[in-house]
């Protein structure tokens, strides 16, 4: 077997709750009344919540806000991203998803999953793939977010296995650099399928099973 093991990141690897991350900044940000579209939102794929903020106020012109206001920001972005996740469940799972984990399990590779998020443990929950994975690192075991290798590393580490023996899936460039930066072979999916970084490039979810 080419790799150990396999690190994804969550949001918009395993889940679309990608989607849910833009509507909750979208909300914010037409309150505050600062420009925000989808194309600004791909820079916040794989950065912490607040690395996200500082983005977003790149075309805030007014008065500079304290270190207060901006958590109050990013406390009230989560409130309203945290409304959409509780709205999930298994059905947010897909089958291909599904099967593929499934797979790639049998076939003796361990799993983990390596994401900035503090809300992983609870997304995983609602999809129905809580205790799933053989290791989690996220937004709560980390001080530096992608770009930074941290939370891969971390993973790697929760796992016993060496970098070059694992495989991380992304759909960041972040994510990618990260996995870079590591050691780590990647594989883009989505917004990363053909970001000139990736090891591999996967036009769908089960197209794993073709590489490992
Ligand atoms: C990453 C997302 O997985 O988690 C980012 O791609 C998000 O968009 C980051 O900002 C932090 O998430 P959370 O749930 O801790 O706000
Ligand atoms: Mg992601």
């Amino acid at each position: 077997m080419k790799y150990k093991a396999i690190i994804f990141d969550l949001d918009g690897v395993i889940c679309f709750t990608d989607e849910y991350h833009y509507l909750a900044w979208k909300e914010l940000a037409d309150e505050l009344n600062i420009p925000f579209d989808r194309t600004i939102n791909e820079r916040l794929r794989g950065v912490s919540r607040m690395d996200s903020l500082e983005i977003i106020l790149e075309k805030y012109s007014g008065p500079e806000f304290s270190k207060d206001e901006k958590e109050k920001f990013c406390g009230k972005k989560n409130d309203i991203y945290r409304k959409s996740l509780e709205n999930m469940s298994e059905k947010d799972l897909s089958e291909e998803v599904r099967e593929t984990l499934k797979e790639l399990r049998n076939r003796g590779l361990k799993l983990a999953i390596g994401s900035s998020s503090k809300n992983t443990k609870f997304i995983l929950k609602q999809i129905g793939l809580e205790g799933f994975f053989d290791a989690i690192s996220d937004g709560t075991n980390i001080t530096r977010s992608k770009p930074d290798p941290e939370v891969f590393l971390k993973a790697a580490q929760f796992l016993a296995e060496e970098p070059k023996d694992c495989l991380v899936i992304e759909d960041a460039e972040a994510g990618i650099d990260a996995a870079v930066a590591g050691g780590f072979d990647n594989a883009g999916i989505g917004s990363a399928s053909d970001y000139s970084k990736s090891t591999y490039r996967l036009g769908s979810f089960s197209d794993i099973l073709k590489i490992v």
